[in-house]
């Protein structure tokens, strides 16, 4: 791996290249097939039948409260737990096979890598266990410290680092080798703003090289900085699935900032349907967007001043919230 970089710029390996090639995988085959896979822990039912199919190149957000289950899919996903009812398929091969593990980047929401080692021995250790060539083990390495922002780092032992570190460290790990699929559960619970900000550009990078992301995070920020996709999980069923365009629906309404109404303006607008006034913002409901310049007269021709005009969406907070209040 030796990504070359430039300024802002971060890149990130592409998928496949350079990496064990016998795994079996069928090229054409969606990055995951899943078809009603179940777990249950004892009486819990951690998953209840999640079906999904998330394409090669696709970056796929698997957003949910805790305990959803979104940890749980991921561990069957990568045959670190076995599911009780259902089946997935993973780069074309069953979900666990050993030689398609070597194709699959993966960061766990807790993990611990070994205090005593620094970072880049930790890194080392990994691009051994992957049986990448010795020859490419220290420049592998290196990329991937510089990649996650620890470039100065490298020689220093993981006990000393912070929990930000680590899961920086952690996502490094989770890109060497150039896998075909990057699996993140969480990868920012312990970022700086700064932190998360250099995953998600790493993200847009790892899509851009034709990399498929399958993203755990509880952040509807997160989901809609970086998803193409998005299923909404909850009490281990999906709820919805689909582009966050189709996941916040569009209301017919608009806001506006309005100033210098005079008194009684009211009168005057109920026309244009049901409105309400919060400070200097007017929200109209029940509008269509092609009935704004007409409004915007209606006001202007009141003595008032419009001074930003903003059609209505229902925000994925909104949708997610409903979502889950339905359930
Ligand atoms: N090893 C386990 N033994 C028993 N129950 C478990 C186990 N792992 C998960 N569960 C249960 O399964 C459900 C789903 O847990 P899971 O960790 O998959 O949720 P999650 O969506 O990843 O949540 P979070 O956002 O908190 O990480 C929870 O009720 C949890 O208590
Ligand atoms: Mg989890």
């Amino acid at each position: 791996m030796s990504p070359a970089r430039s300024g802002e710029h971060v890149a990130v390996p592409g998928p496949g290249t350079g990496s064990p090639s016998a795994c079996g995988q069928a090229p054409g085959s969606p990055a995951i097939h899943a078809i009603e896979l179940s777990k249950r822990y004892g009486r819990t039912v951690a998953l209840a039948g999640l079906s999904m199919t998330v394409a090669r190149g696709e970056v796929f957000g698997f957003l949910g409260p805790n305990g959803a289950g979104k940890t749980t899919a991921v561990k069957l996903l990568l045959g670190l737990a076995r599911p009780t009812g259902g089946e997935a398929m993973v780069l074309g091969a069953p979900a666990g096979d050993r030689e398609t593990r070597r194709q699959i980047g993966y960061l766990p929401e807790l993990f611990r890598f070994q205090s005593w080692l620094t970072a880049r021995e930790v890194l080392i250790l990994h691009c051994r266990l992957m049986r990448l060539p010795r020859a490419r083990r220290a420049a592998a390495a290196d990329d991937a410290l510089h990649l996650v922002g620890l470039s100065g780092r490298g020689g220093d032992k993981v006990g000393t680092f912070s929990k930000g570190m680590q899961q920086r460290l952690g996502l490094g790990v989770a890109l060497l080798g150039e896998p075909a699929l990057v699996v993140l559960d969480e990868p920012t619970s312990a970022l700086d703003p700064v932190g998360r900000h250099q995953v998600r550009v790493i993200i847009r990078e790892l899509r851009d090289r034709g990399t498929t992301v399958f993203l755990n995070t509880h952040l509807l920020e997160e989901a809609e900085h970086v998803c193409d996709r998005v299923t909404i999980l909850s009490k281990g069923r999906s709820r919805a699935t689909g582009t966050l365009g189709e996941l916040r629906v569009r209301r017919p309404g608009v806001r506006l900032r309005v100033t210098g109404l005079p008194s009684g303006w009211w009168h005057s607008l109920g026309a244009f349907g049901r409105w309400a006034a919060e400070g200097d913002w007017l929200r109209v409901d029940q509008m269509t967007v092609g009935r704004v310049p007409e409004l915007v007269a209606a006001i202007v021709s009141l003595g008032g001043r419009v001074e930003a005009v903003i059609p209505e969406h229902q925000s994925l907070e909104e949708s997610f919230l409903k979502l889950l209040g339905e359930t």
